[in-house]
């Protein structure tokens, strides 16, 4: 299936984009240190979807949060990825049609979604340059 190539060398640390891939939507995050810290301080054994930050993301480029923008509940796009808009409780994103709130790993934290934003298969090709899919 068709993978796609994005240059990532604009995205500042803090900042999110939102792309797209077979047809639904990507973020691609670049974590501040605070927010990996924040991530690596939580009690993995207490979520809800037991993942840590280093299984989300790829050895090395751990500030790198690659998740699919599609909100486990039913399927809306959360919010956190774009300027401006809120991040939820846990500082990660937030889904407003019920009010899933989902941390700095897009781990699910409150609210029904059941499990965390899916990661999708994603490859560095080099330090500016990341194929998913
Ligand atoms: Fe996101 Fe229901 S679809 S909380």
């Amino acid at each position: 299936l068709a993978s796609i190539e994005v240059d990532i060398s604009a995205i500042e640390r803090g900042q999110a984009v939102k792309t797209s891939w077979r047809k639904q939507p990507i973020f691609i995050r670049n974590l501040t240190d605070a927010e990996i810290a924040e991530a690596n301080a939580v009690a993995v054994d207490d979520l809800r979807d037991p993942q840590t930050l280093a299984e989300r993301t790829s050895v090395g480029k751990e500030n790198w949060l690659i998740t699919l923008g599609v909100c486990t509940h039913l399927g809306c796009v959360p919010l956190g990825a774009a300027q401006g808009e809120v991040k939820g409780e846990y500082g990660g994103y937030f889904c407003p049609c019920h009010g899933s709130h989902y941390d700095t790993a897009a781990r699910i934290r409150k609210g029904p979604a059941p499990k965390n934003l899916e990661v999708p298969e994603h490859e560095f090709l080099s330090d500016t340059v990341v194929k998913i899919g």
